[in-house]
């Protein structure tokens, strides 16, 4: 079969390169998907580059991906769950990477029906921003009023936790730049902010949540315009110490300036490491199928352009999902 392997660590259009390799082998509990489509996210080329290594480490070469929609074509003799012919998608574990290929197999207990309203394309792009949006925001424990600020509105994970905290009945504020503005603001924010033209501080402050999305300085700086005892979740941030302990981090401490901040405010600082669940995965079927949820697919690359569409996305400027289509 085709698939998008890493060579080795190093540029997108080095590093990568589209090969002809065996179909991966079923383990007990896994069922075989034909792939429809593939989304790419900024952890795969951060993989690329060598970004993770000391938190993911890859037995190169590997099949690059971890979003996927197809259909079951095999199924382990265990697997109850799912029929041959089944409209699944999923964000497979670590172990099973390589979603941008012709075939995948994945753990069935990691796998969802697609929701029947949407394309595959449409699908493929939905499992991973959709469960760190999830999981970030159920972390700080976001509820009805809450006053939010979710940077990068215009990007996969901001797409989703907009229309999420909406969902849950928040005001969000959300940045993005002058060309996104009205797309984003038809997501349902209550507030778009041009951050070409408007200083966000200015605009959103005496919040309950901020969602950073961005990291460094937009870290910090969120806990300039949470109120006393509000709560900083973020992405992209520092590891709190239970999640750094989780994330099997031995002696970790939180930065200083980090830990000042915290005091400073009473806040609660919250650092997700998104980890796949079926049982949300479930909840984003729903939310797609009661239509509270819209996709957002930016662009639609075919696999034998693959390395192009990770280029693309790595400009960080892509509006919504980036999406390796093999139908
Ligand atoms: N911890 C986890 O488990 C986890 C999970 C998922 C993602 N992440 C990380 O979270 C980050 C976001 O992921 P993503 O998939 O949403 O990325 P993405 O889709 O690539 O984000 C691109 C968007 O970011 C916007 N953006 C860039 N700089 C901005 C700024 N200064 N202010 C406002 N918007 C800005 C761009 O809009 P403009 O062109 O308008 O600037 C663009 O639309 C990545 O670093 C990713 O690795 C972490």
């Amino acid at each position: 079969m085709k698939a998008l392997q890493i060579m080795k660590y190093g540029e997108i259009k080095e590093s990568l390169s589209i090969n002809e390799i065996e179909k991966p082998s079923l383990q007990p509990n896994d069922i075989l998907v034909e792939v429809k489509a593939a989304s790419l996210n900024p952890i795969d080329y951060k993989m690329v580059e060598g970004k993770l290594k000391d938190m993911i480490s890859l037995d190169l070469p590997i099949t690059i991906g971890f979003d996927v929609s197809g259909v079951v074509v095999e199924k382990s003799a265990d697997v109850t769950n799912f029929e041959i012919g089944d409209e699944v998608y999923s964000r497979v574990p670590q172990e099973q990477m390589g979603t941008v290929a012709e075939f995948v197999t994945i753990n069935s207990d990691l796998v969802a029906i697609k929701p029947k309203n949407i394309s595959f394309e449409e699908a493929a792009g939905l499992p991973l921003i959709g469960l760190t949006a999830i999981q970030a925001l159920e972390s700080v424990g976001i509820k009805e009023n809450d006053r939010i600020l979710i940077h990068a509105g215009s990007g996969g994970v901001g797409s989703f936790a907009i229309q999420y905290a909406k969902a849950k009945g928040a005001i969000v504020y959300t940045t993005t730049s002058s060309k996104n503005v009205d797309w984003v603001k038809a997501l349902g924010a209550d507030r778009v902010i041009d951050y070409k033209t408007e200083n966000y501080k200015d605009i959103a402050n005496n919040l309950d949540i901020v969602f950073d999305t961005l990291g460094n300085e937009y870290t910090f700086d969120a806990f300039e315009i949470i109120k006393e005892g509000g709560k900083v979740t973020t992405i992209v941030g520092p590891p709190d110490e239970e999640t750094a302990t989780h994330m099997g981090m031995k002696d970790y401490k939180l930065p200083e300036k980090l830990s000042k901040l915290i005091e400073h405010k009473s806040a609660i600082y919250k650092l997700t490491w998104m980890q796949p669940d079926v049982d949300q995965l479930n909840i984003i079927t729903k939310m797609i199928e009661d239509a509270d949820i819209k996709t957002v697919v930016d662009l639609i690359y075919s696999l034998e352009d693959g390395i192009d569409a990770y280029l693309y996305l790595a400009t960080g400027r892509a509006q919504g999902k980036v999406i390796i289509s093999l139908t």
